[in-house]
């Protein structure tokens, strides 16, 4: 079968990946240069995979380090998870983002073309559909400039690859438009694993759970929702990986390009997600209100019926199997992957 090279696999949504392309047949190689993931998680996949999965250390913006792993593997297909996602470290630090985010995956698909490797899988983010004029999201709601050089960098590297597959009409661009990805595999060994104070939902919860923390502050609690708090599409990572095992099935050696939203179509609200982590511990969690963070849109979820029709995949974890999980990685390993 198929060999993909999973640019960014050591990180959260890779590791993941790499275990569901193996699980389906195909031969993943990694190639991470560990910028925000840590070597440790290399044996966890192993283990779950039961068997050694090839990995290249290096930097996609690194035109020799990319030229070892095509010369080394005959590669079919590239998904590229490689990327630094923090939207407040962005406004800080938007060379970095455009540097490493942008340039970096215009390196990538200039040694692919040379490779004549035509297959391509981004990870796009619903934040490319900005504050939404309307709810649920379809993969035709309009694209808007973003609020933070982050999100900016997911328009802009959607818009190139658009244009390159005009250009280079053997290309199968893939741009997946994740919602909120949360949990960690059923096994325990691999998760998210965020550096310092985590930014976002999830994680923070988990670590107020195990007592890293002493309460969650949820931020803002007037807005026009039925509870006033913010309202996601939260899905299972394992549900997410799933989906671009379905898009690589789909897409792969059929040029175009081919948007599909990951979500499950449902949106939790921040205190919806709180109930549910408190009954997976069995004891209710601490939380506060707090004021609303910039840049938080008020409600964002997936219609995700395109997925359905024509790659056959829908996500099929609840949210009980998002908490449980996400709690379970925390408790076995409470400071993540210690090297
Ligand atoms: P992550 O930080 O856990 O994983 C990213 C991995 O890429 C890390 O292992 C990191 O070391 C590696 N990396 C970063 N820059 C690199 C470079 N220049 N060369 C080689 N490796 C590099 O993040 P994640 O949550 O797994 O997200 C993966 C992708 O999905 C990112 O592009 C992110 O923007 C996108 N995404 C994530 C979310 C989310 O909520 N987690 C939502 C939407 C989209
Ligand atoms: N929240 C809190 N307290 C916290 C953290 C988050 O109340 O400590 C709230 C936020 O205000 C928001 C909701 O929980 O209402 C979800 O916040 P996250 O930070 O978990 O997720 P976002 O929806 O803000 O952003 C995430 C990723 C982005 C991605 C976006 C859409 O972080 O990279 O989903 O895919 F672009």
């Amino acid at each position: 079968m198929a060999t993909i090279l999973v640019t960014g696999g050591a990180g959260y949504i890779g590791s993941h990946t790499v275990i569901e392309l193996a699980n389906a047949g195909y031969d993943p190689v990694i190639f991470d240069n560990f910028c925000n993931s840590k070597p440790a998680v290399l044996a966890r996949i192993n283990k779950i995979c039961g068997k050694n999965i090839p990995f290249v250390c290096g930097d996609i913006r690194s035109r020799e380090q990319l030229e070892q792993a095509f010369n080394n593997y005959k590669i079919d297909g590239v998904i590229n998870f490689a990327g630094l996602k923090a939207v407040g470290e962005s406004v800080k630090k938007p060379l970095e983002y455009y540097d490493n985010n942008v340039n970096g995956a215009r390196v990538l698909l200039d040694v692919m073309k040379e490779h004549k490797c035509y297959n391509f899988i981004f990870s796009s983010s619903a934040t490319v559909y900005g504050e939404p004029d309307s709810v649920p999201l379809t993969e035709e709601s309009p694209v808007k400039r973003a609020n933070c050089p982050y999100g900016q960098t997911k328009v802009d590297i959607e818009y190139m690859c658009q244009e390159l597959q005009k250009a280079v009409p053997e290309f199968s661009m893939v741009l997946l438009r994740y919602f909120n990805p949360v949990g960690a595999h059923k096994s325990g060994l691999i998760g998210e694993d965020p550096r310092g104070i985590p930014n976002n939902l999830m994680p923070y919860l988990t670590q107020v759970a195990v007592g890293r923390l002493p309460y969650l502050n949820i931020f803002g609690n007037d807005y026009p929702t039925p509870d006033g708090t913010c309202v996601r599409d939260y899905i299972h990572v394992v549900d997410l990986a799933k989906g671009h095992v379905a898009a690589l099935n789909h897409c792969l050696n059929m040029p175009g390009t081919h948007i599909y939203n990951l979500g499950t179509g449902v949106g939790y609200s921040v205190l919806d997600m709180v109930k549910a982590f408190s009954k997976a511990i069995g004891r209710e969690l601490p939380y506060r209100f707090a004021p609303r963070r910039a840049g938080d849109v008020v409600q964002c979820y997936s219609d995700a019926t395109k997925a359905k029709k024509e790659l056959g995949w829908s996500a099929t974890l609840s949210l009980d199997d998002m908490t449980a999980d996400s709690y379970n990685w925390q408790k076995n390993n409470p400071n993540g992957y210690e090297d």
